[in-house]
């Protein structure tokens, strides 16, 4: 979401005639995007002001320093302490508020050696009818249709720094869709912090998020179709159906679970259990066998046992994730887990996560290795290391290395899966097909 929401922030800055420039030492703008969902952030983008305040510019015999704009979650929650503590910041900006930008940008070129402009907003009238009109950027795009969370889960900040949840109306989506594709885009990503909570019901439409999936896919031109994150507890039976029945919906399911232990996920308020999240993959991969499995870990949570964290470590081995993230527990300011009593030692958080990641990363080298021999087609994203290797994704988001003299960027291509590493897998091309126009 955050890469997201800097592309729409470039998007809105060069729509007033800026634009990007190959280092943050040639700008007169830099906009620091940022997380606030676990510690650690806010000093770091402390720490990045300082050097960019150090890093000043020498222009006809003054120091000039770009403006900055401190964007983002952490902006959200902390926009006072960032203004107070670093009178560098020119602009503060929350994520519902940066299509503003422009008039923020030009209130703080008045502002002299006055406080921040700050807008912290979480304006009813969505930001979206205000951004310019999408164009694809490479030949995977991101499509938010929803933002926010309802949730509340003990641990997480996001239901106070991205507001309650709303949905985007089918009409905008499909419309944002059609423009994607007609500008280069082959690939969508649907993405929102609880995607498949989506409703048109919200906007006054009668669409569900399985629904919505039939019509974005139903775009001529596109070829795929991913999107993320859901909750477990808005996996519904026609979301099932879709991912049999759909063939441009991607064989992944990114499906956050935190904990394998059902009394630390009552604590967590996450309205799922061990039991009734692995019911779920059950009945999907009844319906799609192949379907690669992601998620999200905490390890840590107050009052985790060694025993709840043993049945983290038996779930990661159930499920057979094909990758997952995982983190330590992290205190976030104002949520109910920050203050309940038993928080674990850092050490023990530090063991535990080495010992999650282990079994992820045993997990995910044996997808990738039951994967050898399959044929299917890459949609390749990125130079690899080495000269002359491109690097493109499976269907099943697997990160695949090939090496070829006239296959590009963008390009999909019909490969043959030959070698599987525990993030990646190597492949032999079969057949280059150029989507480039
Ligand atoms: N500490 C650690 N991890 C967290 N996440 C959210 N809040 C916290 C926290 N306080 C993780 C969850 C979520 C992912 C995006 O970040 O696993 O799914
Ligand atoms: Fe945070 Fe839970 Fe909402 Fe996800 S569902 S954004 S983890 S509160």
């Amino acid at each position: 979401m955050n890469v997201h929401d800097s592309e729409r922030m470039a998007d809105l800055l060069v729509a007033q005639g800026h634009r990007a420039t190959e280092s943050p030492d040639d700008a007169d703008i830099i906009v620091l995007n940022t997380c606030h969902i676990r510690e650690k952030a806010t000093e770091k983008l402390f720490s990045d002001i300082g050097r960019i305040e150090k890093r000043a510019r020498t222009l006809n015999g003054g120091r000039v320093k770009p403006i900055i704009v401190a964007a983002g979650c952490v902006a959200q929650a902390e926009g006072g302490e960032i203004a107070a503590r670093a009178p560098g910041v020119d602009v503060v900006v929350g994520p519902l508020a940066y299509h503003r930008l422009p008039a923020l940008l030009d209130a703080a070129r008045e502002r002299g050696a006055g406080p921040a402009v700050i807008d912290t907003d979480m304006p009813a009238a969505s930001k979206f009818g205000q951004l310019p009109e999408r164009r694809a950027t490479g030949a995977s795009a991101f499509l938010t249709i929803q933002e926010g969370c309802d949730k509340f889960c003990t641990f997480c900040v996001v239901p106070y720094t991205r507001g309650p949840e709303v949905s985007r109306p089918a009409a905008a989506l499909v419309a944002e869709a059609e423009a994607l594709v007609a500008s280069g885009a082959v690939e969508i990503t649907l993405i929102g912090q609880n995607v498949n909570a989506w409703e048109d019901s919200r906007s006054g439409g009668g669409m569900d998020f399985a629904g919505l999936i039939r019509a974005v896919a139903a775009v001529p031109g596109l070829q795929r179709l991913r999107y993320t994150t859901s909750h477990p507890r808005d996996m519904n039976e026609a979301l099932l159906r879709a991912h049999a029945e759909v063939a441009k919906l991607m064989p992944y399911l990114h499906l956050p679970v935190q904990s394998g232990s059902s009394r630390i996920l009552k604590a967590m308020n996450r309205a799922h259990t061990r039991e009734s999240y692995l019911a779920t993959l059950a009945a999907l991969r009844a319906v799609r066998a192949d379907i690669a499995i992601s998620g999200d870990f905490i390890v840590g949570f107050p009052g985790e046992t060694d025993a709840d964290f043993e049945d983290t470590l038996r779930i990661v081995h159930e499920v057979g994730y094909a990758q997952a993230y995982s983190f330590k527990y992290s205190p976030r300011p104002g949520t109910p887990a920050a203050t309940m009593g038993e928080q674990v030692p850092e050490d023990v958080k530090d063991m535990r996560l080495a010992r999650l990641q282990a079994a992820i990363g045993e997990e995910a080298q044996k997808f990738n290795t039951a994967s050898i021999g399959r044929i299917t087609t890459i949609l390749l994203e990125r130079q690899g290391r080495k000269p002359g290797q491109l690097i493109g994704k499976t269907p099943w988001l697997q990160s695949a290395v090939i090496e070829h003299a006239s296959a590009r960027i963008g390009d999909l291509v019909e490969i043959e899966i030959v070698d599987a590493f525990a993030n990646s897998v190597a492949a032999r091309v079969l057949a280059p097909v150029s989507v480039a126009a």
